[in-house]
């Protein structure tokens, strides 16, 4: 249909209202939910994390820190993380000039195969999705092999992205690191090769990635529609890097609040894996993504999550009879499964593991 070429396509012809295949009923509406207007709403300033002060003597301090963001919001912000402002700002400008290609270009990657390791689509599922989301994306699979099948065009797309991927994985296993010892799972004195927390470092090492680009261009009617509907995200952390518009937003105590962009920092948020692996204890939060009538917006999100054949469960020594399981055992095959059989975008995964 005319609605399969994107809505980058459909700003750059020039329309001056929202088809209607963009139109969400009227409780789904970005202001619907508290009432509010554009003009009033609630911005909000999510824990700064500093990796470098991390990594030295105030770890003590900045572990405790992590582990108020992770229970309280869900969502922190990475500053001093260590990857270079060069990367981070090569990947966005590469990922522009991709969404700038002719559509001939980019349609050689579109698929309607979600599971497709290289992906370039509309929405969030357009084969699915009863309404359309105001977004064009490209979605990768992170591991080697997969690579040399990213787009070879803009011409520096594939070593850009991928040296951002690479960077973004090694930063995601530290960040794991530092989330495992803030649950007060490592034991620095005597680590045992048993130990857990090794095994699911040593399985989120081998766990996989997927990197998310995200476009938004400019929309005629912001009020009417969504970039992206309200979602958690299914894996252990996602990094996202944002360009300075902002756009997403998270539910803060029963709010939709939008979070301020920081130059050159990630925003991390806890996914349903971790969710799990913590009992509960850390929370996977609803987030979603508003358009605005200005300007472009460009994110890349990079999710990192358990091997597709790992089990997920909540960690043993997170149990008690004080602190009983909270969650089924949980794989792969039950999430697609899920997400197959029902509407993803207004319900949790979690809500159906309990
Ligand atoms: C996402 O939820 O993965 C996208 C968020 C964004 O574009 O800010
Ligand atoms: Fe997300």
């Amino acid at each position: 249909s005319q609605f399969q070429k994107g809505v980058k396509h459909l700003w750059e012809s020039g329309i001056k209202s929202v088809p209607m295949k963009y139109v969400l009923p009227v409780l789904e509406r970005p202001v619907a939910m508290n009432g509010e207007s554009y003009a009033t709403k609630l911005n909000l300033k999510l824990p700064v994390i500093d990796f470098a002060e991390l990594q030295g003597s105030n770890r003590p301090q900045v572990l405790k820190s992590l582990a108020n963001a992770c229970e309280n919001y869900g969502f922190f912000q990475l500053v001093n993380h260590g990857i270079s402002n060069d990367a981070i700002s090569n990947v966005l400008d590469v990922a522009g000039r991709f969404f700038e290609l002719p559509f001939e270009e980019r349609e050689k990657y579109m698929s309607v195969d979600m599971r497709s390791p290289v992906r370039y689509g509309t929405s969030f599922n357009q084969t699915k999705d009863g309404v359309y989301c105001w977004r064009d994306f490209l979605k990768l699979v992170c591991n080697p092999d997969i690579v040399p099948h990213w787009p070879s065009s803009p011409v520096d797309f594939r070593n850009m992205a991928a040296i951002y991927a690479k960077e973004t994985k090694f930063l995601f296993l530290m960040v794991a690191e530092a989330i495992l010892e803030s649950l007060g799972l490592t034991n620095t004195e005597n680590k045992t090769k048993e130990e857990e927390e090794d095994d699911i470092l040593k399985e989120l090492q081998d766990g996989s990635q997927l990197m998310v680009v995200n476009c938004y261009p400019p929309c005629p009617e912001p009020d009417l529609t969504l970039g992206m509907p309200p979602h958690s995200d299914y894996g252990f952390l996602t990094l996202l890097l944002q360009d300075e518009v902002e756009g997403l937003q998270i539910q803060f105590q029963e709010k939709w609040v939008t979070i301020e962009p920081i130059p050159n920092s990630f925003v991390i948020n806890v996914g349903d894996h971790l969710e799990i692996f913590s009992n509960g204890r850390y929370k996977s939060v609803i987030h979603r993504v508003l358009v605005n009538s200005m300007k472009s917006r460009i994110s890349v999100a990079s999710l990192h999550s358990l091997p597709f054949s790992s089990m997920v469960r909540p960690s043993t020594k997170l149990i008690s009879d004080a602190n009983p399981r909270r969650y089924m055992d949980t794989d792969f095959p039950a999430f697609i499964k899920y997400i197959e059989s029902s509407d993803s975008t207004k319900k949790k995964f979690l809500e159906s593991r309990r």
